[in-house]
């Protein structure tokens, strides 16, 4: 298994480059399977996510290729050869549960084996059950799969959900499109990953109406069409790239990024002491002197702080000055990367969602084992901040989520590589 090797190098500098939202892509990706005709995705991010979801539309029958180095992704469902998603694909991946949804409008029929337990929490599927329902739907779990059926097709309906959960939003809205009349979806989630899909849907022939508030409604359709979509900045990946000169020092400007994708982090980053500035090119974060300040953070469904810059926060309140306290409320278990920084000489106090947090002057280099992909890439800001080498092992989490991430990260000036195993 290949590892990280990460030495501390003082101030960074220069540029990088923000893909396309790995989270857009793979609730995009499943939006192919509501129409006969292709759907391309432009600034397809390069990562292993990508590639399980082509795998499993690739085993529903769709056809999948990627051009111009992953940059495109073209999908074509004309000739699906099934409605099943194996419990194989899925159980690598909780999104994969995203092809529930399309499959059932189109088909009137759809088998998706349930995720199971997954690092950050136990993450159920109720919520997209409980949607789907209220759409006519009868859903059955069975040797671990959801079998879904709606043999007179979905109808609109009137549904609120109980959490504004990002996946049961995506699976809804898709399913809504085909459904006969109008749906009306409260509490929704308003991720700028669902208003990417709804802007999609909406070239594919949808109509839908509300995307970024807590009301979406859907005119239901007979069919969708084709579409070319570009994939919006991968606004976690932004975050975590904003958080390299944050904890190193130096100005560096994060290339496609814009001030409406991070409002809330970018408000904790200039409390903490560090600027974040929009130029016409994205988004130049500097730290010019001295610690930054202990802030607090509680992760909330977006605009709220992300629950995905949690772990990268922590990273960088490891060395503030003064104590934060970090409060999970999306994710039952996401504190797994607090014991790993604490091997690089972090002071933290875990007691269930909340991390105490006080800042010590300086980390230090350790080995230390990513648990999952966001904390893989906290112990790399971590480790670019610290003294000495820190070594980090299990990286095919971090493969998920971040292309490139050495290249870019060499590209301001860090120390790091990327060192092959066995
Ligand atoms: C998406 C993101 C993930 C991010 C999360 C929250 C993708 C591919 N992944 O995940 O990176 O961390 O949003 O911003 O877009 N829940 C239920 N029942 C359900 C569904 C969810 O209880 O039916 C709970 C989950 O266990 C979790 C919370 O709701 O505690 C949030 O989940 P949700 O918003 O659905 O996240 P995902 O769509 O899985």
């Amino acid at each position: 298994m290949d590892s990280i090797l990460v030495t501390g190098n003082g101030p960074l500098n220069g540029q990088i480059p923000i893909a396309g939202a790995k989270n857009a892509c793979l609730t995009l990706m499943p939006a192919t399977l509501l129409s006969e005709e292709p759907l391309t995705l432009t600034n397809a991010p390069r990562l292993s996510d990508i590639k399980t979801m082509t795998a499993l539309l690739q085993s529903l029958g769709a056809e999948v290729s990627s051009l111009q180095d992953g940059q495109v992704q073209a999908m074509s469902s004309h000739d699906l050869t099934s409605q099943t998603a194996d419990y194989e694909i899925v159980r690598k991946m909780r999104a994969s549960n995203l092809v529930l949804g399309p499959l059932l409008a189109r088909f009137g029929h759809a088998v998706v084996s349930l995720p199971g337990g997954c690092a950050i929490g136990a993450r159920p599927m109720d919520l997209h059950v409980e949607g789907l329902e209220a759409l006519g739907a009868e859903i059955e779990l069975k040797d671990g799969y959801l079998h879904a059926k709606a043999p007179g097709g979905l109808k609109g309906g009137v549904h609120e959900m109980r959490f504004a959960s990002v996946g049961a939003t995506e699976n809804i809205v898709m399913a809504a499109t085909l459904a006969k009349g109008t749906t009306v979806l409260k509490n929704a989630a308003r991720e700028p990953e669902i208003v990417d899909l709804v802007e999609c849907l909406r070239k594919m022939g949808a109509q839908i109406s509300g995307e970024g508030t807590s009301t979406i409604e859907i005119q239901g359709v007979d069919r969708l069409h084709g579409a070319t979509h570009q994939v919006v900045t991968d606004r976690i990946e932004l975050g975590t790239y904003m958080l390299a000169p944050a904890i190193c020092g130096g100005e560096v400007e994060l290339l496609g990024g814009r001030m409406r994708l991070v409002e809330s982090f970018a408000a904790k980053l200039d409390a903490a002491g560090v600027s974040v500035e929009e130029t016409d090119k994205g988004l130049k974060v500097a730290r010019k002197n001295g610690r930054v300040r202990a802030v607090d953070v509680v992760t909330e469904p977006f605009p709220g702080f992300p629950t995905d810059l949690q772990a990268q926060m922590m990273a960088l309140m490891c060395t503030a000055e003064g104590t934060s306290v970090l409060e999970e409320r999306i994710f039952e278990n996401r504190f797994m990367h607090a014991p790993e920084l604490v091997r690089m000489g972090a002071d933290i106090e875990v007691h269930g969602g909340t991390a105490t947090v006080t800042g010590v002057e300086r980390l230090k280099g350790a080995p230390v084992m990513a648990t999952d992909l966001r904390a893989s890439v906290s112990l790399i800001l971590a480790g670019l901040a610290a003294e000495g080498e820190t070594v980090v092992s299990r990286v095919y989490h971090l493969d998920r989520g971040y292309e490139h991430v050495v290249r870019k990260l060499e590209g301001v000036g860090a120390k790091i590589e990327r060192i092959k195993g066995q």
